[in-house]
């Protein structure tokens, strides 16, 4: 089998093709690359699944060209979807509304709501346009994996089963959409990142509420987000310096991960450096977490996940 394509704007009408023709395209976003497949369409839509190896009932987000875009996939447009929506896009931010009665199963798990998301990629924004449909995609690793953040860590990891994959540079934020529920009164924050809690409270007027767990997020699993070292956490840079030094003495291959005080530059560089610790051979990664806030509560968030014990680490 030959890889896939890597092209770049000139590849556009061609995935928009592919994606016409139930095919598999690789996305460049401004929070990790996607894997896209027309949203309308179970077939191609069963095709994520199959190839991330993720389980069937993980609900996956609709990315769109355009915020008028929401009141065709959302059967009710609330004041706080429509003020965020308004806001935030395109951007970092995915909005969970009650579905709109076409969307399909495959999409939502089989629930009545539907995550969507206007990226602000402009590679990817140009495909959207171009496409006119929404663009189902997970992030583009396989199934409790590091997020890509460049095509080559796409093709690293998915790269058979893609047609295209769209190369968009180096993401810029890194790390994945903020996800909030508006379903709820007050909404709730799903998952925490690019945006922060406080940007969309300013924007609510309102404190939101936190939730979490397969119930409320499914498919957002502790052990997910992971390197195929060990990763540790540690409070601070002396404390994980001291550590890498002592698992030295043992033979281990530790390295240090400190994002250091920039947490934009952080985030963008998190899964990254944690691959390039995995291609080193290193089998332990002391990270050193940032503080509670903002944008240190993302990079906390995943950073805790790949932390957690795992059953394989293959
Ligand atoms: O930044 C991102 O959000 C990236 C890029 C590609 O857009 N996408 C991404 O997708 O991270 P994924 O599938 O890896 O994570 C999306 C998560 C799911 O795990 C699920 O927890 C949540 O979004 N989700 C999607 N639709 C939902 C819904 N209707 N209700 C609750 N949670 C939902
Ligand atoms: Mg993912």
């Amino acid at each position: 089998m030959s890889g896939p394509r890597l092209g770049g704007w000139e590849a556009i009408d061609d995935a928009v093709d592919a994606l016409r023709a139930g095919k598999l395209v690789a996305i460049p976003t401004e929070t990790v690359y996607g894997l896209g497949a027309d949203a309308s369409n179970p077939a191609a839509v069963a095709k994520i699944f199959a190839a991330k190896g993720r389980p069937t009932g993980h609900p996956l987000i609709v990315h769109l060209a355009d915020p008028v875009q929401l009141q065709h996939w959302a059967a009710t447009i609330t004041p706080a979807a429509h003020a965020l929506a308004t806001t935030f896009w395109p951007g970092p931010l995915t909005l969970i509304v009650h579905r709109a009665d076409h969307v399909l199963d495959a999409v939502t798990g089989g629930r009545t709501t539907v995550g969507l998301r206007v990226p602000s990629h402009p590679l990817t924004h140009e495909l959207l346009t171009r496409f006119g449909g929404g663009v189902a995609a997970p992030s583009a690793n396989r199934f409790g994996r590091l997020s890509p953040t460049t095509a080559e860590a796409v093709i690293e990891d998915l790269g058979e089963a893609v047609a295209i994959v769209l190369d968009g540079g180096p993401c810029s934020v890194g790390i994945e959409s903020t996800i909030v529920d508006t379903t709820t009164d007050p909404p709730q924050v799903l998952r925490a990142g690019g945006i922060t809690r406080a940007q969309i409270e300013e924007i609510l007027g309102a404190p939101t509420e936190s939730a979490s767990g397969p119930s409320r997020a499914p498919g957002m699993l502790a052990s997910h987000y992971a390197p195929r070292a060990r990763v540790d956490l540690v409070e601070s840079r002396v404390a994980g310096l001291a550590e890498v030094a002592r698992l030295h003495t043992e033979g281990r291959r530790a390295e240090l991960l400190d994002g250091g005080s920039d947490l934009v530059a952080a985030a963008r560089g998190l899964y990254a450096a944690m691959r390039a610790a995995d291609h080193r051979g290193a089998d332990v990664i002391i990270a050193v977490l940032p503080p509670p806030g903002g944008l240190g509560d993302a990079i906390r968030d995943r950073l805790k996940k790949a932390a957690a014990p795992r059953r394989t680490a293959g």
